[in-house]
């Protein structure tokens, strides 16, 4: 089969990375989760100390911080120069800090132009906020994969269940809703589906269910 690029974008906890890394599998495909790349560099701006005010200065870190995305045991594994920050950027105070990280333009072009050069040679599932309707404009197959906030902080509930048994599914309902808010509503590229991306709403489909929809679009589609 010719390779071609499939985006997928939608809100936080709609299932976008094990639904992508499912799809990249069967496929044999190469799967790029662009939330990892944002999270890394929240990480290191945190790890640097880097106050809010600081913006220049996490623009020209953001430029020199080495990121690598590299197939692991479960997804992926996330170097930032050289260190292995697969956990740490799940963390609750990067999670926080996120979104206000990924509004920064600046930030944004250095890392939309690496995940333009990831797609180039095609065989990629990205996913992300706006990789259909900014980074990958051209991609084969676009998704927008959307659920309930309800359903969305269940599931993330039960992923967190071993790390953070604290956090109750009241507060992922406002986090969730809060990076939501943010994330549409930023100027740079906000979290929009894009015209020509099929719209998925996983509420009540399971996962295998949600892999074969977006497998008969690639079908159809090519
Ligand atoms: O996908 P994940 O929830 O890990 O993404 C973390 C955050 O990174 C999002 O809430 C959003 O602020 C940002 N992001 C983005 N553009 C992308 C991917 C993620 O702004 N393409």
């Amino acid at each position: 089969m010719e390779k071609f690029n499939i985006a997928i974008d939608g809100p936080a906890g709609a299932g976008k990375s094990t639904i992508a890394r499912l799809v990249a599998g069967n496929l044999g495909f190469v799967y790029v989760d662009t939330g990892a790349m944002y999270r890394a560099v929240t990480w290191k701006i945190l790890d640097e100390g880097l106050g809010d005010e600081q913006t220049a200065e996490m623009i020209a870190l953001t430029k020199r911080t080495d990121i690598r995305l590299t197939p692991g045991e479960n997804g992926q594994t996330v170097f930032v120069d050289g260190r292995d920050v697969t956990g740490l950027i799940r963390s609750a105070e990067v999670t926080g800090n996120v979104s206000r990280v990924s509004s920064i333009g600046e930030i944004r072009e250095v890392l939309t132009r690496k995940q333009k050069e990831m797609a180039a040679g095609k065989g990629v599932v990205m996913d992300g906020r706006d990789i259909g309707s900014h980074v990958l404009p051209n991609a084969e197959v676009k998704v927008f994969l959307t659920a309930s906030v309800r359903i969305r902080a269940e599931r993330r509930l039960r992923e967190i269940a071993d790390t953070q048994p604290d956090v109750s599914l009241e507060q992922l309902m406002q986090d969730i809703a809060e990076r939501d808010r943010m994330d549409e509503q930023r100027e740079v590229s906000p979290l929009k589906r894009a015209p020509d991306a099929v719209l998925i709403d996983t509420t009540e489909m399971t996962i295998p269910e949600v892999v074969d929809r977006i497998l008969e679009l690639c079908k159809s589609r090519i």
